[in-house]
């Protein structure tokens, strides 16, 4: 059976996981979350102490990522992405993980437990895939790309309402600031970097609704 992948990268809260979730459900595809992976990740890191003193404790890591693992739970009538066969939600969206992600994200050994964990999730039929990778390197031939673009200021607000809702007490600075950062980080790091793959189709969603874009997007997958 053929299957089809739609990678959708880009920076910091441009939207990406909003849109690949409700072209999953259009599409009947499943939807991955690869920032949830590097979250929960680094959410793993902050409570088994393995950063300390603001040292992220590598080695000591390394070893315990070696006998984690991503699956997937039906329990709650849709698909459900487990780490260590539980279900992460808010916990990892708060400032502290957002300010430790891109530390986490760069290191060798957590992008390649990560990749092989992504293409395993994926073998059971079509995907959407979000993250910052994965027309670049973890779906090369993916059947489309899409990159996610919009200016900083716009997407500080709109991960500020986010948490607000949630309860989070934060400042729109320190949100401009975090995004700011980890598109700095996401962008220079060494393996693989953030960047637009050739073959993608680049989306400024600055002035858009969520609605605009995504009737954009199901143009290209509908054509
Ligand atoms: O939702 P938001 O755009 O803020 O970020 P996310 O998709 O949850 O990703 C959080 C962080 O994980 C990013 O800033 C990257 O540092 C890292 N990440 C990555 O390096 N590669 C991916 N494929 C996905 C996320």
């Amino acid at each position: 059976m053929k299957t089809t992948v739609i990678a959708v990268d880009g920076f910091a809260s441009t939207g990406k996981s909003t849109l690949s979730k409700r072209l999953a459900k259009a599409l009947d595809f499943t939807y991955i979350d690869t920032g949830y992976m590097y979250r929960a990740v680094s959410y793993f890191a902050l409570t088994t102490h393995l950063i300390q003193d603001n040292i992220i404790q590598e080695e000591a890591l390394e070893a315990a990522l070696s006998e984690t693992s991503f699956s997937w739970s039906t329990a709650s009538g849709s698909k459900q992405m487990l780490f260590n066969g539980k279900a992460y939600g808010d916990e990892l969206r708060t400032l502290e993980v957002s300010s430790w992600v891109s530390r986490i994200a760069q290191l060798g050994f957590v992008r390649e437990h990560l990749v092989e964990q992504q293409r395993l999730l994926s073998q059971l039929g079509s995907v959407v895939m979000d993250g910052r990778d994965i027309g670049t390197v973890v779906f090369t031939n993916a059947d489309y790309k899409f990159f996610l673009i919009a200016d900083p200021k716009v997407r500080a607000q709109r991960r500020l309402d986010e948490l607000q809702a949630k309860g989070e007490e934060v400042l729109f600075e320190e949100i401009l600031k975090n995004v700011v950062d980890r598109d700095h980080q996401d962008s220079t790091r060494t393996i693989s970097p953030l960047r637009r793959a050739k073959d993608a189709i680049e989306i400024d969603t600055t002035s858009f609704s969520v609605d605009e874009v995504f009737e954009q997007m199901m143009s290209v997958v509908k054509a």
